[in-house]
């Protein structure tokens, strides 16, 4: 079904044009043509071209003409196989046949009547089969809005005038919140009608005052009460005998199919899904999503335009919209804050997630951010939950399955901040915040307000796990960590930033960094006298894919983490003390060595002429830097300690480094940086790659061990270089050796311990080292880890 002009060649190997994607050699591009991807895709297309040939389009018809009078007059050329019909203005209709030649005896025929009309009948026109791509997140389409709200934000006089004119831009208006309101009613009273006593709460953004035009209709359809209702109603039937209830639960009811106390969530949103479609005027494209973490409907109401998900079970969701909604009433600066940085985060593609799932934040994760930053502030802007929850009354008082949801419901409750900081500065804040936040070793807790050491929970699954494990429990009560933890305020037990991956968390913590650099300069904080852009506006610059990858930082973060390490190894640390860390560092270096030289097989070149530029970067972030060789790691190795100090505007800053003595300009090896002397093999590691030994090494496991199920990758040394021997055998050489630069450095506190490699290309003629530096992403850590194990073990 593919065709051959489907596949190009390209400079990097091949392109698929029906996909659009770029394949790096002959086995991924076999692989992908028998993808489902791409075996879909044709399919479609055969399908698409196969109705084209078959049918005719059809105009001059008017309104009263039914799909049944069109059947009937067109049958005679040839069995109808389909009729679509354009409903709203009843014009014309594409009719589909059988067969080819039920179209060509109706284009031959040359006049058409039916009903005293002439029809008019063409071939059906021929359409290219295109993989449209989404646009939402085009950055030219960002470009184009930032383009229009340009110049209303250049005129303004300060960049608090700009933040309060983002919100008066972007907020839902009176009608819009009206015509929601209006929505929600009329789903209210569908409902109530097949589930009595039901409830449609809206929650999230259309009512947490941070909504914008576009934004979904969240609603939680609450059963609690028709559940009670139909365990009424069946008692009530047991006693009466079959047949009417006397509280009206006829048997035709459509509560009489499904059994709420027993229902799966996936049944019970199958009906509300099917009431959607019979019962609600204008409502479509409706379907259930019941992968997601909360399964939902999904509609699209055509006359508002607005998209809907309705949950169940999401009480903690109204909850935490009421919180948001405190939030914002207790201090009016969290509005225009939070509809910049949402901005901001949308222009820079960290947030939102266009399909719903995505390693992206999500805006209420986002919000949080900016709650806890506030939280931190000295003196804070916002007060922590916790605090929140010992000034409420005792009527107050609400806990939902289990957590507790205490907070005043009107802001007058809270007393004022003493925090007098203005938006432009409490901005540039938040980026400064983050842009040193230890992400690797911290919990963001908005509930207390302060940063947890991960270590705490890395304890506690443990000791739940082996407790699960005796019990033959499935039931998880602590966060799943992941690059970034940050717990809801009330659901303790869910990390809302659990979906990012290493990639996302780098990139937010690199755009806060650019961020806070330009905060700080002049184009920021002041009004371009001759018209230029400045402020917000700079802040607002979309990120584009170029932009992307020359400003990337390319590292791959090591952290330290005691328990997956083995028990040999573990022990050995336990006796080093203080030094585990110096120790730990030499067995990560020694296993990077062995990926890259004995596993993927790079040659490790000497280099006289590496400036080490990375070095100075490095004394700027006050970091500390392990640059000489193995052999002299003890000396030029220096830990920097402390888990928290006080940031820029006296904000509470985790991790923030202590700043290196004034006599120490270069935290450099005692060599001094000039004299130093390389040898191969020794960091920072110069590495020659001549293969693209990262493709296409899931298919050569299979082809090398029939069970893949057993080794995961990354799990067997020997394995994994068989993978890269038969590559290197098999696949032809990359036009220029690939050849880049590793340079490993100790970063953090004795409770954020973690090796940071940095990755830099010293030459790319052939275009692949962004492919490889993704594939060791995820190939490096587990690699490491494995090679950890083993070298323990074989000691
Ligand atoms: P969103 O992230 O969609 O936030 O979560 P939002 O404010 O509605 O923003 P947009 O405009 O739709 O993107 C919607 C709601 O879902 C709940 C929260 O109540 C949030 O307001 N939610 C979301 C959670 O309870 N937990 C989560 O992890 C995510």
């Amino acid at each position: 079904m593919s065709t051959d002009t489907d596949i190009q060649m390209s400079p990097k190997g091949f392109h698929c044009k029906l996909c659009n994607v770029n394949l790096p050699n002959t086995a991924s591009l076999d692989q992908h043509v028998k993808g489902r991807k791409h075996q879909t895709l044709s399919t479609v297309r055969a399908t698409r071209k196969t109705q084209e040939d078959h049918s005719v389009f059809v105009s001059g018809i008017t309104p009263e003409i039914s799909q049944t009078d069109l059947a009937e007059y067109f049958q005679p050329f040839g069995n109808v196989a389909d009729i679509i019909m354009d409903k709203d203005k009843g014009v014309f209709a594409i009719v589909q046949f059988s067969e080819t030649e039920g179209a060509q005896a109706t284009l031959s025929r040359v006049e058409h009547q039916m009903k005293g009309l002439k029809l008019r009948v063409k071939p059906r026109e021929k359409k290219e089969f295109k993989l449209i791509p989404k646009k939402k997140n085009d950055p030219q389409n960002l470009q184009q809005v930032l383009d229009r709200l340009k110049p209303q934000l250049c005129q303004l006089a300060s960049v608090d005038a700009q933040m309060q004119y983002v919100v008066e831009r972007f907020q839902l208006g009176e009608n819009e919140k009206k015509a929601r309101e209006l929505l929600v009613q009329l789903l209210q009273e569908v409902f109530v009608e097949f589930f009595p006593d039901s409830q449609v709460l809206p929650f999230g953004s259309s009512v947490n005052t941070f909504g914008i035009h576009s934004c979904d209709l969240d609603l939680f359809m609450d059963l609690e009460n028709t559940k009670v209702f139909q365990a009424r109603a069946k008692s009530t039937t047991e006693q009466a005998g079959e047949g009417m209830s006397d509280d009206g639960c006829s048997e035709d009811s459509i509560l009489s199919d499904i059994d709420l106390s027993t229902a799966s969530t996936a049944e019970v949103l199958e009906l509300v899904a099917t009431i959607l479609k019979r019962c609600v005027p204008s409502v479509h494209k409706v379907h259930v999503v019941s992968t997601a973490r909360l399964p939902v409907v999904k509609f699209h109401h055509r006359e508002l335009n607005l998209h809907g998900d309705i949950t169940l079970n999401n009480r903690l969701g109204v909850r935490n919209t009421r919180f948001l909604q405190l939030c914002s009433g207790i201090e009016d600066r969290l509005r225009p804050l939070v509809y910049t940085i949402r901005y901001w985060a949308k222009q820079k593609q960290l947030a939102g997630n266009p399909s719903g799932a995505g390693p992206l934040l999500n805006n209420y994760a986002l919000t949080l951010m900016l709650i806890f930053y506030l939280q931190n502030c000295k003196p804070p802007v916002l007060p922590t939950v916790d605090q929140l929850k010992d000034m409420a009354c005792e009527e107050e008082e609400c806990v939902i399955e289990g957590w507790n949801c205490t907070f005043p419901s009107q802001p007058i409750a809270v007393p004022p901040s003493k925090n007098t900081q203005d938006l432009c500065s409490l901005l540039t804040g938040f980026f400064s915040f983050y842009a040193k936040f230890d992400f690797a070793s911290c919990v963001i807790s908005p509930r207390e307000g302060r940063a947890l050491p991960v270590t705490d929970f890395l304890g506690q699954i443990v000791e739940e796990e082996a407790m699960q494990e005796e019990q033959h429990k499935a039931h998880h009560q602590h966060p799943k960590l992941g690059p970034i933890n940050l717990l809801d305020p009330f659901e303790l037990s869910h990390n809302v930033a659990g979906n990012l991956n290493e990639r996302s968390q780098g990139r937010f913590q690199r755009e806060c960094q650019e961020a806070e650099k330009y905060c700080r300069s002049l184009q920021y904080q002041h009004k371009s006298a001759k018209g230029k852009s400045w402020g917000l506006v700079r802040l607002f610059t979309p990120q584009g894919e170029i932009q992307n990858t020359k400003t990337e930082q390319l590292t791959i973060s090591i952290p330290f983490n005691s328990a997956s390490l083995p028990e040999a190894l573990r022990n050995e640390l336990h006796k080093a003390g203080d030094a585990f860390r110096l120790l730990w560092f030499r067995q990560v270096c020694s296993a990077v060595e062995g990926v890259m030289k004995t596993v993927l097989k790079c040659n490790l070149a000497v280099s006289k002429d590496d400036v080490d530029d990375d070095d100075a970067v490095a004394a700027e972030e006050m970091e500390t830097t392990i640059s000489s060789h193995t052999s002299s790691m003890n000396d030029s190795f220096e830990c920097v300690e402390s888990p928290s100090k006080t940031g820029p505007e006296g904000a509470f800053v985790v991790g923030a480094k202590r700043p290196l003595s004034s006599d120490s300009d270069t935290p450099v090896s005692p060599q001094g940086k000039k004299q130093r002397m390389r040898k191969p093999g020794s960091p920072p590691w110069i590495c020659v790659q001549k293969h693209m030994v990262w493709a296409g090494r899931r298919k050569v496991r299979r082809v090398l061990i029939k069970d893949t199920d057993s080794r995961p990758e990354g799990s067997c040394v020997e394995l994994e270089s068989q993978v890269t021997a038969y590559i290197t055998e098999k696949e032809p050489e990359l036009k220029e050796p690939l050849e880049f630069r590793v340079q490993p450095r100790m970063m953090g506190g004795t409770e954020s311990t973690r090796v940071v490699l940095n990755f830099k290309p010293r030459s790319d003629r052939a275009g692949v080292f962004q492919d490889f530096f993704h594939f060791l992403e995820v190939f490096l850590p587990k690699m490491v880890d494995t090679l950890l194990e083993k070298e323990v073990g074989s000691a």
